[in-house]
């Protein structure tokens, strides 16, 4: 410990360095000055003895600046003077000192009371050296912390910059999402309308189509129907006005006449194939047995029928679409198919019709013969599937090579009892 003894007395200084020997450095000054020069240098004393009566500054104001000061305000002062008086001592323990001893004074008093002045600035330094080492301590926390919140702040606001962009981004890509769906949806309609647009057309062909047969079969019945029969006629009026002996031209107008009758026949084949008037006369089902007698059994193709009578389910229209069907699957059948047998099943199962037509003939590939080109491709399937969406139902066509072909196509039947 260190201890500065502040005394103008000699005999008084000597005295108190030898006392205080025990406790360890002693500085001894002889001036209020001197001794405020101390307390204030780089190694200040842990306590001072301080007289009060000296010249030019007494000991009352080296106390007061002490404790005026704050790096000396601390230091605890012990007056030691011959002021007698209680006033004095209260006014010097006024100023801050620690104690107040009178001279003359007995050693053990000032060891005693020095000693526990000195033990109490022990305890203080100690406390402060705890207190210093925890401010540390707290001050490094909190600055850690406030890198930390920092840290944290900015790393939240990049999370903040990084989340907003991305909303931004989700926003724009959703806008353009929005765009490219209203214009898939404008294109989508678009394009059903030009398919509605187109079936119509084709619907419109198949119907014109329709009314230049008739015509054709009307023409050619009327006309070239008549003609022959007029022929037919003339050819066995010139027979019956031969004479008995002219056989030779007998048998050619004979034979003139088979061959006559033939074309009749054969006229009335393309006029029935052209416009099938069997559907009005004998109805749709009559129509498809006559269609099998003159299409397929004529070239040696055999059917099985297993037909219900829906003549009275469907319209005059519809009944004519249907046979159209059959015709064109009957035409591909004896072209295409070189098959021996056909089957013929139409059913009417809650509220649609059934039709299967089934042959064990060479097959094909249905893919490729749907995607061909234009140029290159009949128009049998495709009409047939215009016609079954006309009758507002669809076809499917199943056929594997060397197994044959099966085409099915079913159609709602709107109104149970159609005349
Ligand atoms: N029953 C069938 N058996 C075998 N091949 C068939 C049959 N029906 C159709 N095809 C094949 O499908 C093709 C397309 O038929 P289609 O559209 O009616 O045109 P086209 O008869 O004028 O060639 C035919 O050329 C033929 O190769
Ligand atoms: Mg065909």
């Amino acid at each position: 410990m260190r201890i500065l003894i502040v005394d103008d007395e000699l005999v008084s200084r000597e005295k108190l360095r030898k006392i205080m020997a025990d406790f360890g450095e002693c500085i001894v000054v002889d001036n209020g000055a001197d001794a405020l020069k101390i307390a204030t240098s780089q190694a200040p004393p842990d306590l001072i003895l301080l007289d009060i009566i000296m010249p030019e500054m007494d000991g009352y104001e080296v106390c007061k600046r002490l404790k005026a000061e704050r790096s000396t305000s601390d230091i605890p002062v012990i007056f030691i003077t011959s002021k007698q008086d209680e006033d004095d001592e209260n006014k010097g323990l006024g100023l801050g000192a620690g104690d107040y001893i009178r001279k003359p004074f007995s050693t053990s008093i000032v060891k005693a009371r020095v000693r526990t002045h000195l033990e109490l600035k022990k305890h203080r330094n100690r406390l402060e050296e705890i207190v210093n080492g925890r401010t540390v301590e707290l001050e490094k926390a909190t600055k850690e912390m406030q890198v930390e919140i920092a840290e944290r702040k900015q790393a939240e606001e990049a999370l903040r910059k990084a989340h907003d962009k991305l909303e931004w981004r989700v926003e724009e890509r959703t806008g353009q999402l929005v765009k490219v769906n209203e214009q898939l949806k404008i294109e989508i309609e678009e394009r059903k309308q030009a398919e509605e647009e187109l079936r119509l057309i084709s619907s419109s062909l198949l119907k014109a189509q329709e009314r230049e047969r008739k015509r054709i079969s009307l023409e050619l019945h009327d006309e070239l129907g008549q003609s022959l029969l007029a022929l037919k006629l003339q050819t066995s009026f010139i027979e019956k006005g031969l004479e008995e002996d002219q056989t030779e031209l007998r048998s050619d107008c004979q034979a003139m006449l088979d061959h006559i009758v033939g074309l009749i026949e054969h006229v009335r084949r393309i006029c029935k194939d052209l416009s099938p008037v069997i559907l009005d006369d004998l109805g749709l089902t009559a129509g498809i047995r006559w269609l099998v007698e003159n299409a397929l059994k004529s070239h040696d193709i055999d059917t099985s029928l297993d037909i219900v009578n829906i003549d009275n389910l469907l319209t005059n229209e519809q009944r004519l679409l249907v046979f159209r069907i059959f015709q064109e699957t009957f035409t591909n059948i004896v072209r295409h198919s070189c098959s021996s047998l056909t089957s013929i099943i139409i059913r009417k199962q809650g509220g649609e019709i059934s039709f299967v037509i089934e042959d064990n003939g060479k097959g094909f590939d249905v893919k490729e013969a749907m995607g061909r080109d234009f140029a290159k491709r009949g128009m049998g399937l495709s009409s047939m599937e215009e016609r079954a969406w006309m009758l507002g139902g669809s076809v499917n066509i199943w056929s594997q090579k060397e197994l044959g072909t099966r085409i099915e196509f079913r159609i709602p039947i709107e109104q149970p009892e159609k005349t």
